[in-house]
């Protein structure tokens, strides 16, 4: 049954949001090759990162799960089991990509499959990698999932990312790991650095240099305490929602604001966004502060493009909704990736604005988004991507009157309480 989404005319309150998606996969596959017994806390509550300790699990990691915090039992570097079933990465492409990377350096064979959207997700940007330091890699189709993997002790490698890519980084210094040497991965773009924050804090020897990453084989990981920062990909519907109602004013704690993740915020304030940034001085590794925002009579629109997209490709469904309600519109580009993502979100996007009665041009690699629309109450579909089941969630609080959102239980597979927490700070 399709969900219905009433108008609103501001956000306002305190929230400390879910831990981020990203950070929690990494924390968790590393506490997983760690020595001991590692405590993470504040874990992403999404589906996502449920489906990577459940791979882990399969793998001979025992872990315990409180709330949200999860206990992992470190194995070792070389103390993964051989899984009796296919390995179930559900919605996940970071499960799947990052996974393979350590997968490739096991001596036994495993099977990864996922869901109906991550089958159809592109591969061969793993595959090849992998294929360079010596692994086994069948696919469907040579591309898909699921992926057979037999893996071995790694050759390291050099290796120019051919796209920007966080997850395929992240793979390749994964796969570094069981590589005897040094394994270095160079990035056209900066991508997010979670991985690299993460090996450095387990102890594994980790350098950085411009846009060349490397990583020293077979290092001793250690166990460690960590807490996960909030999602700041999450907190982006709550700014949004804030700044499209005008009696808004809304403080968001503990949100993970790393520089290579935190771009939409310069983005947002360039659009004219009144956005504060309260820096917590008692943040280790991955950076996190409070947010405060308000209420805005006036967006201004902008253009989207570069390496400003790349830094900001899971906020586009949200910016392109306020790109909408801006005073001149917004122009995306140089954003093909959004073409491959958990749906098609250049074409899922543009429908459901369309719904809305805002006039899209969609291209190949971006959109423009015509600005100064009021939204149109509309019926609405996820099509079962968490991150637009949430972009138009928020962006119905704007139309002018109740909305429907079918397959609004997507947003699940990141934050699952997304629903709860917006009723929460709603007022009508
Ligand atoms: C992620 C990287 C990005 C992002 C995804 C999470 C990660 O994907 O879109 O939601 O955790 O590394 P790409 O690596 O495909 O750019």
């Amino acid at each position: 049954m399709p969900r219905t989404l009433r108008t609103a005319t501001g956000v306002a309150g305190t929230l400390s949001l879910p831990g981020d998606k990203s950070i929690s996969h990494r924390y968790a596959m590393l506490a997983a090759l760690a020595s001991g017994r590692s405590v993470l806390s504040n874990y992403s509550t999404g589906a996502d990162c449920a489906s990577t300790l459940a791979c882990l699990r399969s793998l001979g990691v025992p872990w315990e799960r409180k709330g949200n915090q999860v206990e992992i039992e470190g194995r070792g570097l070389q103390g993964l089991s051989a899984p009796r079933a296919p390995l179930d990465a559900g919605n996940s492409g970071s499960t799947i990509r990052m996974l393979s990377g350590i997968l490739a350096g096991q001596p036994f064979e495993s099977v990864v499959q996922g869901d109906d959207s991550l089958s159809k997700r592109p591969m061969r940007r793993i595959m090849t990698p992998l294929q360079l330091m010596g692994a086994e890699i069948g696919a469907r189709d040579g591309q898909f999932p699921p992926l057979v993997i037999h893996g071995r002790a790694l050759e390291p490698i050099r290796y120019e990312l051919p796209v920007a890519s966080a997850q395929v980084k992240s793979c390749v210094l994964l796969a570094g790991l069981y590589a005897r040497g040094l394994t270095e991965v160079v990035e056209p773009v900066e991508t997010r650095n979670h991985t690299e924050i993460a090996l450095r804090r387990c102890g594994a020897d980790i350098r950085a240099n411009g846009s060349s990453i490397s990583v020293v084989g077979y290092p001793a990981l250690e166990a460690c305490e960590m807490r996960v920062p909030s999602d700041l990909s999450s907190a982006v519907f709550f700014l949004a929602a804030a700044l499209m109602l005008r009696d808004s004013d809304l403080l968001i704690e503990g949100v993970g604001l790393n520089p290579t993740r935190s771009a939409v915020l310069q983005v947002l304030r360039g659009m004219g966004a009144d956005i504060e940034v309260h820096p917590d001085s008692d943040s280790v590794g991955e950076a996190s502060g409070t947010l405060r925002v308000r209420g805005t009579d006036k967006l201004a629109g902008g253009t989207i493009s570069g390496a400003t997209t790349a830094a900001v490709i899971d906020e586009i469904p949200m910016l392109a909704v306020l790109g909408a309600v801006s005073e001149h519109g917004l122009r995306i580009r140089d954003a093909g990736e959004l073409r491959v993502k958990e749906t098609d979100r250049i074409a899922t996007v543009a429908a459901n604005l369309r719904q809305m009665g805002v006039p899209v041009t969609e291209y190949e690699t971006g959109m423009d988004i015509q600005g100064g629309c009021k939204l149109r109450a509309a019926q609405l579909d996820s099509c079962g991507d968490h991150r637009i089941a949430m972009a138009f969630a928020v962006g119905a609080l704007g139309a002018d009157g109740d909305s429907t959102l079918a397959g609004a239980e997507a947003a699940a597979v990141s934050f699952p309480e997304f629903f709860d927490v917006l009723g929460s700070v709603v007022g009508n």
